[in-house]
């Protein structure tokens, strides 16, 4: 019998590709970031098409995990898996073995059990996503770690603004609230410094943590700093993460009064951002939330094809043409 070779039979066995996390802004580079949004804005263009779904993670299993409320994550990636034709499924504690006291830790290791290639995970404590990298075999998303990290809230909020407003490098975004308790803030002020923003945070003393200089923005506790801000990108006040008894602010009715972003702090063409859920009337008044400059559902929008590009590019292990496989759609 002769046995026959082609020449890759002759070459030593490859080394499997190393795995890839998406855990925080700090994993990326600046042509990581410009390669994501560009792979995003493809996408957009496909879901112009009557067909919106894609062959291109056919036969992938991407797992949802989340621990925490979300409407907008969890929405975006669970849409984004399916319009890329992978296999999804979601998980949310409430109403999982969680609520019967399983950890994190064994929850990861029996969904890692179906082989998932993705897993998306928002978790209440700073690093759960890195420890279910640890215990599983998955590309790990991080969907929101505590107030540590929301990477793709920020890579939305800055396809947002490129599409919307202009090159990010050398505009001004003022962060206006609760910077204390912001994962949302923390990776936003990475990713616009990243990418040559001029980043100044502006809300009551105890809401913004100290030092925070360090990560190379400006601080202000006065609410006339958003003036000159391109974009005014206002946080909602987390009550759910401030210490029972602490008194972070006198009272909502003064935060509103002296930091609310109100119709006579915004001026026309100023555009407003706003990560969701909002607390309409507190930190943003809603007549700013409803107005044409405000960018909120426009920001949902981005959201889907963000995290499509993410999805694909932690799969397909960096650029690859995604306008040949728009071509292919699925029948
Ligand atoms: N922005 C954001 O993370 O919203 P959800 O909590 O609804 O996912």
């Amino acid at each position: 019998m002769t046995v026959q070779l082609v020449r890759d039979d002759l070459l030593p066995p490859a080394d499997p590709p190393p795995r890839r996390h998406l855990i925080s802004i700090g994993d990326l580079t600046r042509d990581d970031v410009a390669r994501l949004l560009a792979t995003a804005g493809s996408f957009e263009r496909s879901l112009e098409r009557e067909m919106k779904k894609l062959p291109t993670l056919r036969g992938r299993t991407v797992v949802n995990l989340f621990f925490e409320s979300s409407t907008r994550t969890s929405s975006s990636f669970e849409l984004a898996a399916k319009r890329l034709s992978a296999d999804v499924m979601t998980v949310k504690s409430s109403g999982s073995s969680v609520d019967k006291g399983e950890s994190l830790k064994d929850t990861a290791l029996t969904l890692a059990a179906y082989d998932p290639d993705v897993i998306v995970i928002r978790h209440p404590q700073i690093g759960a996503p890195t420890l279910v990298s640890r215990v599983t075999g998955a590309h790990v998303v991080n969907a929101g770690d505590g107030k540590h990290q929301h990477p793709t809230q920020a890579l939305l909020d800055l396809y947002t603004i490129e599409r919307n407003v202009g090159p990010v490098g050398g505009l001004h975004v003022a962060i206006v609230g609760d910077v204390l308790h912001s994962r949302v803030a923390r990776s936003n002020i990475q990713a616009l410094t990243l990418m040559g923003a001029r980043v100044t945070l502006v809300g009551p003393p105890a809401l913004i943590p100290r030092g925070i200089e360090a990560m190379g923005c400006e601080v202000s506790t006065d609410i006339a700093a958003i003036g000159s801000a391109d974009v005014v990108y206002v946080l909602r006040m987390q009550r759910e993460r401030m210490e029972a008894g602490a008194n972070y602010v006198p009272s909502l009715r003064e935060y509103t009064a002296r930091w609310g972003v109100t119709p006579a702090r915004i001026r026309p063409g100023q555009k407003v951002m706003h990560p969701g859920p909002m607390n309409r009337g507190v930190e943003i008044d809603p007549v700013v939330a409803d107005s044409v400059d405000a960018l909120i559902e426009t920001q949902v929008r981005a959201g889907l094809v963000v995290r499509m590009a993410v999805l694909y590019d932690l799969l397909t292990h960096g650029p690859v043409e995604v306008e040949s496989e728009v071509a292919q759609e699925v029948a």
